[in-house]
């Protein structure tokens, strides 16, 4: 499939977050990337539940929400008004019960992905891939943009997309989050990446207008992936 872009708005000029929102939206892009974080999970604080129901009032774009908080599962609630199109991302190393909380996500309506940092192994998710839409993969640790890349994770995605394929689950979409830089997405696409976080790094490079970083962005990650029509035929079940 052709690259997905999700901006992360945790990067975006908070004192002209409408503005810059339909700037992304005429760019093209398919997601909004949204940070939660508690100062627990992770030792900083960013966007908030209030932030996610101020961005439905002015986009239709669908909201990728990753939340990097303890316990996620006692936060659903905030999230009753989510779309189908929306995905919801909580972070394997942040519940005994993983399982249980995906598929409570399942139950709001929206499509459900499981995160993991650099230090947690792909094997962790074996007896979740029935469960899952998309798998973000950490590649810095997840809690502040402008980080460097952590490099044994490119082959994590590597990994990640040979066993999806080989296990049936190639319509599980694999997501990158951190330092996705021009140069690192590059990389990434090669390894079998499908949905990108831009962030500091790329969309909101300040060299650049965000419709120029977009235009450049979107030219990296058009390669198609090679997928067995078996696969596609899945994601499309
Ligand atoms: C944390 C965030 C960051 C960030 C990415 O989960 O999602 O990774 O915004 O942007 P840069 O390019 O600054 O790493
Ligand atoms: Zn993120």
């Amino acid at each position: 499939m052709i690259g997905k872009i999700s901006p992360s708005l945790m990067c975006i000029d908070m004192m002209n977050v409408e503005r810059d929102i339909k700037i992304l939206e005429r760019a093209g892009v398919d997601y909004l990337h949204i940070d939660v974080m508690d100062n627990h999970f992770v030792p900083n604080i960013t966007l908030s539940f209030d932030f996610i129901k101020s961005i439905r009032k002015i986009t239709t774009l669908p909201l990728d929400i990753h939340l990097m908080i303890t316990e996620p599962e006692n936060s659903f609630h905030y999230l009753s008004d989510c779309s189908p199109e929306d995905m919801i991302c909580i972070h394997y190393e942040a519940t005994s019960h993983i399982h249980r909380a995906v598929n409570s996500i399942k139950k709001l309506g929206a499509k459900a992905g499981i995160a993991l940092n650099p230090g947690t192994p792909i094997c962790m998710l074996d007896d979740l891939l029935p469960d899952l839409d998309m798998i973000l993969i950490m590649t810095v640790n997840p809690g502040f943009a402008g980080q460097k890349l952590v490099t044994t994770t490119l082959e994590k995605i590597s990994k990640l997309r040979k066993m999806l394929d080989e296990k049936g689950y190639g319509h599980i979409l694999i997501e990158v989050d951190g330092n996705v830089s021009f140069e690192h997405a590059k990389l990434m696409n090669e390894r079998g990446a499908d949905i990108y976080v831009g962030g500091s790094s790329s969309i909101f490079y300040k060299e650049n207008s965000i419709l120029e970083n977009c235009r450049i962005f979107r030219q990296i990650i058009s390669n198609r992936r090679n997928r067995s029509t078996e696969n596609i035929g899945a994601s499309q079940a």
